[in-house]
């Protein structure tokens, strides 16, 4: 039996990554789930994040899906090892769920995609990057700690933006209020110590003011979104495991799910998306 190719995130950031998914494998069919209803995970503890990742990949492993990429750094940062290693074996054994973060730090370090079986040769990547993220993300240390392994060459500053979420999941992409806090988060990493060469956006809900960040962000600063990178590197890890690649789905349809209000999700998706989006309202069952 084959399944749709699940994405997940805490709202509407993760359709950032699912464009560039629908764009690098037409014939794939997509499951988008938004725990818009959640939202914001950035700002809220370990456990909590844990707690309602679980939550919706069961949902979307109950819907079908063989596996599922949570396309939120947050989750990924918080709660993807925990999935790994626990849940997985015990409920899921047949299922896999793959996150954002390792993915980006590949790129960052200049390393091709597939080219890490496991364990590690490092990138002779250097100079200083700026991972910009939430706040959970940030205090989590994940890409600090990932790049220390595979890109030691890289000076990384962290700069947590933890109003850039509600802006997004509230339409305000423009006008002065949006500009104000582009503007606040960006000039301590544009004006700090640290001399920055590339900024990686390490929230999937942050390409949605990438017009706001660039009007700011001096021309020879690299702004790089992780949309394209996560789906070079879903296809490179779909064609070494070929028996998951052949449980997906293909019809190269996308399906949409909410906890929130449809009518919502259905007017900002179809903004981002720039496609007619129609979504189904969903309710995630507590795991005990
Ligand atoms: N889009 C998510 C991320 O990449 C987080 C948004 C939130 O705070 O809920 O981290």
């Amino acid at each position: 039996m084959t399944g749709r190719l699940g994405v997940f995130d805490s709202g509407f950031g993760g359709l950032t990554v699912l464009a560039d998914l629908m764009a690098a494998m037409p014939q794939t069919d997509f499951l988008y789930l938004g725990d818009n209803a959640r939202y914001p995970y950035g700002t809220r503890g370990f456990d909590t994040v844990l707690e309602f990742t679980t939550e919706a990949v069961d949902y979307l492993f109950r819907r079908g899906c063989p596996v599922v990429l949570l396309a939120c750094n947050t989750a990924s940062a918080k709660a993807l090892r925990t999935i790994q290693q626990q849940f997985l074996p015990a409920r899921w054994p047949d299922r896999r769920v793959l996150g954002v973060v390792r993915p980006s730090v590949e790129a960052l370090a200049e390393l091709p995609p597939g080219a890490i079986p496991g364990v590690t040769v490092p990138g002779n990547a250097t100079g200083n990057v700026a991972i910009l993220a939430t706040p959970g993300t940030v205090a989590s240390r994940s890409f600090v700690m990932e790049l220390e392994k595979l890109a030691p060459g890289i000076n990384v500053v962290q700069q947590a933006c933890p109003m850039w979420v509600p802006l997004v999941e509230n339409g305000e992409l423009d006008g002065p209020g949006c500009r104000y806090f582009v503007r606040k988060y960006l000039e301590p990493v544009l004006n700090g110590p640290l001399e920055i060469s590339r900024m990686l956006l390490a929230c999937t809900h942050y390409p949605l003011l990438l017009d706001r960040i660039s009007e700011i962000t001096p021309p020879d600063v690299q702004i790089l979104t992780q949309g394209k990178i996560v789906a070079e590197r879903m296809v490179d890890w779909l064609t070494r495991h070929p028996d998951f690649a052949a449980r997906l789905s293909s019809g190269g349809g996308s399906w949409f799910l909410t906890t929130d209000d449809t009518a919502r999700f259905n007017e900002l998706a179809t903004m981002f998306m720039t496609t007619p989006v129609v979504s189904e309202h969903v309710h995630l069952p507590r795991l005990c």
